[in-house]
């Protein structure tokens, strides 16, 4: 059976003025998820948003919201991002002391749960953890920015860390962040990723609709070609 693939556009590269109408655009352009990057300036080089930001989009669409939180200590506001409505709430291995503490406190809240790991960290952070995680993100650029280009080796951790999944028996997903498009999509497919998030591919371009598409069909070739 082939394992559906989710497309998640992250509005870091989306019109800020108009983030509303953004939003109601990528849904109605076939989005799965809404991919929200959190910045605290600390954790990451760069500012974006907070709580009430995701709160005041929430009646705004009805997509799920993925919250991907690169910040410093984020138990200190798990509750918070709960409360504005994030569906999935991902933080960082390099940003949690505690780091099943953290897990166990965002499936408390009652939310999907999912660490993310920077290019350089490597997958043995969460292989004590697996078992308690919705997903892992595996990043393929440093995170921080939307447009940079995808790092390479994201593709041979990707399948390393199916394994390490698929050896355990667990259900849990790899979610993929940063330079991804309809270039890049097909591989990190074949290698076991299932959700692909996607900033510049999609709101840099014209015709929203397209560029989902265009991601999708590469992701729907590369399963052809591994099944
Ligand atoms: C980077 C963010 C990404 C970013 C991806 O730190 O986590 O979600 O928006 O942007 P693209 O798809 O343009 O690489
Ligand atoms: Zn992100």
């Amino acid at each position: 059976m082939t394992r559906k693939v989710l497309i998640a556009p992250s509005i870091l590269s989306a019109d800020f003025a108009r983030l509303s109408e953004e939003v109601r655009a990528v849904e109605a352009a076939g989005a799965d998820l809404l991919h929200l990057d959190v910045m605290d300036g600390h954790f990451v080089p760069n500012l974006t948003f907070g709580p009430p930001v995701i709160a005041s989009l929430r009646p705004y669409t009805r997509l799920t919201f993925d919250v991907h939180l690169m910040i410093e200590a984020p138990d200190r506001y798990l509750e918070e991002f709960a409360r504005a409505g994030a569906d999935w709430l991902c933080v960082h291995a390099e940003a949690c002391v505690h780091l099943h503490r953290t897990i166990s406190r965002i499936k408390e809240l009652g939310k999907k749960a999912g660490v993310a790991l920077n290019p350089a960290t490597p997958l043995s952070a969460v292989e004590w953890v697996l078992p308690d995680l919705d997903f892992v993100l595996v990043m393929s650029v440093n995170p921080g920015f939307g447009g940079q280009r995808f790092i390479p080796q994201a593709t041979e951790k990707i399948r390393r860390l199916a394994h390490l999944i698929a050896e355990q028996g667990l259900a849990v997903k790899i979610q993929v962040d940063g330079g991804i498009g309809p270039e890049t999509a097909g591989e990190v497919v074949s290698a076991g990723a299932e959700i692909l998030v996607a900033g510049s591919a999609i709101f840099g371009k014209e015709d929203y609709a397209s560029a989902i598409r265009a991601i999708r069909e590469a992701a729907a070739v590369a399963q052809e070609e591994v099944s």
